[in-house]
């Protein structure tokens, strides 16, 4: 079983790589070493390898600046991911992508189903859309994972961000009224390998298409800012000591931002429980085990 993984240095991309290397023969390419919106440089790299399964995690996130570089989030999440798809197709390799609740409007009062209609309400979530519709569209083999507010050791994160203010400020604001499920870059990559497992072995079926991946259960910033800064405060042998006195609660419509994010993000993970072996973990147990890890670094937080 060959793969290969785009995007290697990202959140998702560093874990996916250190656990899939343990089991695969994989060849794992960060932005430097390949820019997936450069055709050539992808087509000549697939062509030659010839992988049973491409693996992209790489992707324009910041949902905030994608507002100003509308172009640069279309010809890399949708563009870069069209021609992807397409030389999938061709080379018959099975595609494994990843792709966001903010497809949704979140206008929906209970969590999202595979089959409900997206609705993108920033450009980040309409470049993640058109991703998504271009690899269904390519006749490629495929499996979507939507993911939503993913969490890592690597790079940056809510969870970081916040880390490293409670040790700086006394009082933070943290907005309480948008609904979902915190999602750790370990969990991901764990249900990644059990598919990739499932595909080499011929067990589990999996049909082309969307599955929704999140930790159980729904939360929001406010909860996950408190429940860390209590969780780090408690463990006595850390470096971590909080100056925090205060988190206050704000709606959505009391935070500056240029950009509308989805009030709710639950998704519905009904699709991919059935096609485990292990029980997807309630929000805090997942969130709880990444916010560990994060803690143990010598940095918390990098720009
Ligand atoms: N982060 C979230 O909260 C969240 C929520 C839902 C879904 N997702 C999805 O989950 C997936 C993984 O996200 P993540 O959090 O791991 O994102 P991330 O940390 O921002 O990683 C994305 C990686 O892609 C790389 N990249 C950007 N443009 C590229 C290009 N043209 N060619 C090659 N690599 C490029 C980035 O490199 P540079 O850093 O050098 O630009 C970065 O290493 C993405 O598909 C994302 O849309 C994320």
């Amino acid at each position: 079983m060959k793969l290969v993984l785009f995007g290697s240095k990202g959140q998702l991309g560093t874990e996916l790589k250190t656990q899939l290397s343990k089991l695969y023969d994989i060849q794992a390419y960060s932005r430097d070493e390949v820019d997936i919106t450069n055709e050539s440089s992808v087509k000549h790299i697939l062509y030659t390898l010839k992988p049973n399964i491409v693996i992209n995690a790489a992707a324009y996130t910041n949902v905030e600046q994608s507002e100003q570089e509308k172009s640069s989030a279309v010809k890399i999440n949708t563009d870069a991911v069209c021609h992807l798809a397409s030389i999938c197709e061709q080379i018959d390799a099975l595609l494994i992508h990843y792709s966001t609740d903010y497809v949704f409007d979140g206008n929906k009062p209970s969590d999202y189903l595979e089959t409900d209609q997206p609705n993108p309400i920033n450009v980040y979530g309409s470049s993640k859309l058109g991703g998504e519709n271009a690899i269904q569209a390519s006749g490629c083999r495929h499996i979507i994972f939507r993911t939503s507010w993913v969490i890592g050791r690597q790079g940056k994160n809510f969870a970081k961000i916040i880390l490293n203010l409670a040790q700086e400020k006394e009082a933070l604001t943290v907005i309480n009224d948008q609904l979902g499920a915190p999602t750790s870059v370990k969990l991901i990559s764990k249900v990644t390998i059990e598919a990739v497992h499932s595909i080499q072995h011929n067990n589990t079926p999996w049909e082309n298409g969307i599955y929704h991946l999140s930790s159980k259960g729904s939360t929001n910033w406010h909860e996950m800012a408190t429940t860390m800064i209590a969780h780090a405060s408690k463990i006595s042998d850390l470096k971590f000591k909080t100056s925090i006195k205060n988190i206050k609660a704000i709606n959505t419509e009391d935070y500056p931002s240029k950009v509308k994010r989805p009030l709710n993000s639950r998704l519905n993970i009904n699709k991919l429980q059935a096609k485990l072996s292990f029980e997807l973990p309630d929000w805090r147990e997942d969130f709880i085990c990444i916010i560990n890890d994060i803690l143990k670094e010598e940095t918390i937080y990098e720009a």
